[in-house]
């Protein structure tokens, strides 16, 4: 029990990595809120009898995103963890995409985690509390048809770095996490009714994995709790990969 008794904001944590880490935070004892524009009904069912809370909020949004932590902190008053994991893909070649494509993904993927953290701040002031950001492991190398994806996890890294060395006066430490290609919907999504990706089939995709097979979200999130226990105490401003060796080549 890591995070017994322990407030944690989760942004898109109804599904996928998200709602593994939702799922791993409440059991191990922590009070969880979830951000998400999914409709709160569907995950407050799955979540029933246990300590959490949904917010139907566009992380995108800074009206929503103020509004949404003024309820929180009337709630909780103190904010122990914070994990930006909110993201959205755009997969196609530059010439296909729009500049509403463009601006989607940087403002969900980049604008939302600036706006989640800058409201939640004084929460997270208040206890000395943490952040954890999921990148990617494609903000550490390229890929084709992912100009848009690759340019907002690239961007994650160094705003973690950033903030890690502005807010550590206040005992605040702020990591990231970069996962390979994990089984999840969104990398469904890529590969839907015999879809191929920009890198081939999911066969292909899997293969550029040295241990050839996806990451599972139970093992992202098992990385997002441990940058956010006191196991990791000494750890802020880095990027923990969990690739499955995709960037060790
Ligand atoms: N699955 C992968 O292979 C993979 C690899 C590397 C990084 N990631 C990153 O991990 C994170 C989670 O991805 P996932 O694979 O679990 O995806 P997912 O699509 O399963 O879950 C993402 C969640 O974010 C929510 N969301 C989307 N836009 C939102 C918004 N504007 N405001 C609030 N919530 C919003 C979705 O409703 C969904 O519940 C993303 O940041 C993604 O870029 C995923």
């Amino acid at each position: 029990m890591r995070f017994a008794g322990k407030k944690v904001l989760i942004t898109g944590g109804g599904s996928g990595i998200g709602a593994a880490a939702t799922e791993a935070f409440l059991n191990e004892g922590a009070e969880v809120a979830v951000f998400d524009v999914i409709g709160p009904e569907p995950l407050m069912e799955r979540w029933k009898g246990k300590k959490c809370t949904v917010f139907q909020v566009d992380v995108s949004c800074a009206e929503a995103v103020d509004e949404a932590v003024r309820q929180l902190e009337k709630q909780w008053g103190v904010l122990d963890v914070l994990v930006n994991n909110a993201g959205i893909e755009f997969v196609g070649a530059i010439e296909e995409m729009s500049e509403d494509d463009w601006d989607r993904v940087l403002d969900i993927n980049l604008k939302g985690i600036f706006l989640v953290t800058k409201s939640s701040l004084p929460m997270l002031k208040s206890v000395s509390g943490v952040i954890v950001n999921t990148a990617s492991q494609l903000a550490i190398v390229g890929a084709p048809h992912f100009t848009a994806y690759t340019a907002s996890k690239s961007a994650v890294l160094n705003f973690t770095r950033s903030l890690a060395l502005e807010v550590a006066k206040y005992g605040i430490r702020v990591n990231a996490v970069c996962p390979g290609a994990v089984d999840t919907p969104l990398l469904r999504r890529q590969f839907a009714d015999g879809k191929q990706g920009p890198q081939g089939t999911l066969e292909d995709l899997i293969r550029m994995h040295p241990l050839m097979r996806l990451g599972r979200p139970e093992e992202i999130a098992a990385a997002i709790l441990f940058l956010s226990s006191a196991d990791a105490s000494f750890i802020t401003g880095s990027a923990l990969v969990a690739d499955g060796g995709y960037t060790s080549w």
